[in-house]
């Protein structure tokens, strides 16, 4: 077990031992796991009813990464794939390394299994997510390569045009998807380096993410933490202790269409340049009127406290509304857009700089929704956002994210049925 040999201060010889011993003395050292306090020891199930990295409190650390399908590989080659990627996600959030064959290392002939980055290194809350693009169930030129083009889920259509969509086609779509969350950077890039390995010769990466501070909270043990606009972000999300609503809104229910998404969600990623040079030019008045609350306190300008509802009716001494009419948080309101919540789960990113001596920066947006729907609804509504004057989508993707996965199935099982 990784972290265990790190407090050891095992070596090599470590690499031969694991299994479920090891994953129990994970466990241990975590004080019982899966509660979610968000440290380097936590160790989340990586089976369940529904998959983690969705409701699980908000890691620190993202690393994403779209796929696309070698167009040489067959049904049964795609099963078998998602199989070798189920069964190294189970290790690897429990902090063990990937294994081949019941044995973990290389030899004199062959590199090791595992890459060892990671080695020596907490669990660090890793959860492992796995999405379906449309176009692992079809083609954009209608090619059904793996026989699943009658199980696509219905409502599993790339997004729409957006107004101001500046998207990038190397940083859109994608046939599968990995979110891969952690509490340390180099946890999280160990488990799409070594899934990637995995898939060598099966798909390739399209396009990847590294995100290093979460914008939002999921649970309400958790503190809200703040976007690169400096507001604090997350105060409205849905939190995993909503279950009605959480049950509502982001789960696929057992009565929806497909059956086989049952347990599972709509995944929407979108990434967000913020313009934040000319964002730390307005004043501070400004920047909270087109973001409708206060930056110290995070609460609503029509007044209270953070966790206070908005009162969009609250009118100034001009008469004009406390809460502007295109701030973002009067648009992106459920009262704005027929009651929809989404559970949003995005993180900061600063990707070097652009030829104008910029930060190439901004917010990873990603939200899971029990229809694609509730994403697109909000997103028309905030047309008239006035943040857009700072914002520019550049990468846009929708996957279809199967429920839980059982001990002895892979993930997305159901759908091959
Ligand atoms: C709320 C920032 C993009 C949906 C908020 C809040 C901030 C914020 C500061 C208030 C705190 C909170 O309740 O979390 C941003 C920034 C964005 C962005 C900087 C872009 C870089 C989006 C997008 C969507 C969205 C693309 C969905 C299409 C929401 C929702 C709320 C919210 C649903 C909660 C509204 C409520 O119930 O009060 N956002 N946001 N945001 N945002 Fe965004």
């Amino acid at each position: 077990r990784r972290g265990l040999f790190g407090l050891l201060g095992a070596g090599a010889a470590g690499l031969a031992v694991g299994g479920a011993g090891g994953a129990a003395a994970a466990a241990a050292i975590a004080g019982g796991g899966a509660s979610g306090g968000g440290s380097e020891a936590s160790v989340y199930d990586f089976y369940g009813t529904h998959q983690a990295g969705i409701t699980t409190p908000v890691q620190d650390r993202l690393h994403f990464a779209a796929f696309d399908v070698s167009d040489m590989l067959d049904r049964d080659g795609l099963k078998g794939l998602l199989a070798d990627w189920t069964a190294a996600a189970a290790r690897l959030t429990q902090g063990l390394e990937v294994e081949e064959g019941g044995a973990v290392g290389g030899s004199d002939y062959a590199p090791p299994v595992d890459t060892g980055e990671a080695l020596g290194l907490h669990a660090s809350g890793l959860t492992i997510t796995f999405g379906f693009g449309p176009t692992l169930f079809t083609t954009a030129d209608g090619t059904d390569r793996f026989g699943l083009a009658a199980r696509r889920p219905p409502l599993l259509e790339p997004l729409p045009r957006f107004q101001g969509d500046a998207l990038v086609p190397q940083l859109t779509g994608g046939d599968l998807a990995i979110q891969a969350c952690a509490d340390d950077p180099q946890v999280a890039v160990h488990a799409i380096r070594n899934l990637s390995r995995i898939a060598f010769g099966r798909a390739t990466l399209r396009w990847s993410q590294l995100g290093f501070g979460r914008t939002s909270s999921t649970s309400t043990a958790q503190a809200t933490p703040r976007n690169l606009f400096g507001f604090k972000d997350g105060t409205a999300n849905l939190k995993v202790e909503q279950h009605d609503l959480v049950d509502e809104q982001v789960w696929v229910g057992a009565s929806d269409e497909p059956a086989w998404l049952a347990g599972g969600s709509y995944l929407v990623t979108r990434r967000i340049r913020m313009i934040i040079e000319n964002w730390d030019r307005v004043q501070l008045g400004e920047q909270e009127m087109l973001v409708g609350r206060s930056k110290g306190s995070g609460a609503p300008l029509s007044g209270g406290g953070e966790f206070t509802e908005p009162d969009f009716e609250a009118e100034g001494p001009t008469g004009a509304p406390l809460i502007d009419v295109n701030a973002h948080v009067r648009l992106a309101h459920p009262t704005m857009n027929g009651g929809t919540r989404m559970l949003r789960r995005g993180y900061n990113f600063v990707d070097g700089n652009d030829e104008l001596g910029r930060l190439d920066a901004g917010l990873f947006f990603i939200a899971y929704q029990r229809s694609p729907q509730q994403f697109i609804d909000v997103q028309r509504s905030l047309a008239s956002d006035g943040l857009n004057e700072y914002l520019k989508h550049v990468g846009s993707a929708i996957f279809a994210v199967p429920g839980g996965v059982k001990k002895g199935e892979f993930v997305g099982q159901a759908l091959f049925a």
